[in-house]
């Protein structure tokens, strides 16, 4: 029978998710009818699912806006306790993502490692009052137990947020150290994801970098130094280099207290996926 060939291999290709075949070719007068009214059929339904894989993409980009505006705005609660904070959490946000994209990763770990940038001191919301109005630099035992409790508390915070994923442990595991000594676990060498050791390196550089209540910010020179001594024990050597190499190439990121729901920053794993 005339174009019965050319009609499965259609229908395959649709089955496979290529929707750009010229099945309706196939509904002329040359082919058999039998032919030409299962080539409008299948044509037909070609075109609705087309539609409703639009509908679908449309549906999970505004999830996905809406996911990233519920972290901002989570991540706002804490600047608005802490203002010396603000801005952190979102340029840590930022640097995770240029450190995650330079050093391969996928585009969905791109995206976790920005989503846990943004929200990796939630657990400081839990401090008390007099923690977070500490003005001098003066830590005492029950001071220090809190602090060292935030990356824990953070990481119970969200944890009900499934589609957080790997974002979860990062947070948790923002202040261990490769060499065993950091909280609140203890975690050490391979125990400490890549994520994590890319968050810390972030976390640390912006600590640097900003003015706080107890310290200037450090120039460019100062902070690599910093970075390098810390590589090793603390942090991971090789992330460390891929980490300066960025800041020489693209430099600081100067992101405010900017929380404007869909407002993502330029050129950001974010947009570039809403925009898909
Ligand atoms: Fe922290």
């Amino acid at each position: 029978m005339k174009g019965l060939t050319e009609l499965l291999t259609c229908i395959q290709e649709i089955s496979g998710g290529n929707y750009s075949n010229d099945i309706m070719s196939l509904t002329t007068d040359e082919y058999d009818p039998y032919v030409r009214e299962l080539a409008e059929s299948v044509g037909l339904m070609m075109v609705r699912i087309e539609a409703r894989e639009f509908a679908l993409e449309q549906a999970n980009d505004d999830l996905k806006c809406n996911i990233v505006a519920t972290i901002k705005a989570v991540a706002r609660g804490l600047s608005l306790r802490d203002p010396y904070t603000r801005g952190h959490a979102e340029r840590v946000g930022l640097y995770c993502e240029r450190l995650a994209r330079r050093g391969g990763l996928s585009d969905d770990e791109i995206w976790t490692m920005r989503v846990a940038g943004t929200l990796h001191d939630i657990g400081k919301i839990g401090f008390s009052d007099r923690l977070i109005q500490n003005v001098d630099t003066r830590v005492d035992a029950e001071m220090l137990s809190e602090i060292k409790q935030h990356p824990e508390w953070g990481y119970k915070m969200l944890r009900g947020l499934e589609f957080l994923g790997p974002a979860l442990e990062y947070v948790r595991s923002h202040h261990e150290r490769l060499d065993g000594t950091g909280y609140p676990n203890g975690l050490r060498g391979d125990e400490i994801t890549i994520g994590s050791r890319i968050l810390s390196i972030a976390d640390v550089f912006d600590a640097i970098t900003t003015t706080r209540t107890y310290q200037q910010a450090m120039d460019l020179d100062k902070a690599f130094s910093i970075l390098r001594n810390l590589a090793g024990p603390s942090l991971d050597p090789e992330l460390v280099e891929l980490f300066i190499t960025d800041i020489k190439e693209c430099g600081l990121e100067d992101a405010e207290d900017n929380f404007s729901t869909c407002a993502m920053v330029e050129n950001s794993v974010f947009e570039a996926d809403i925009k898909k």
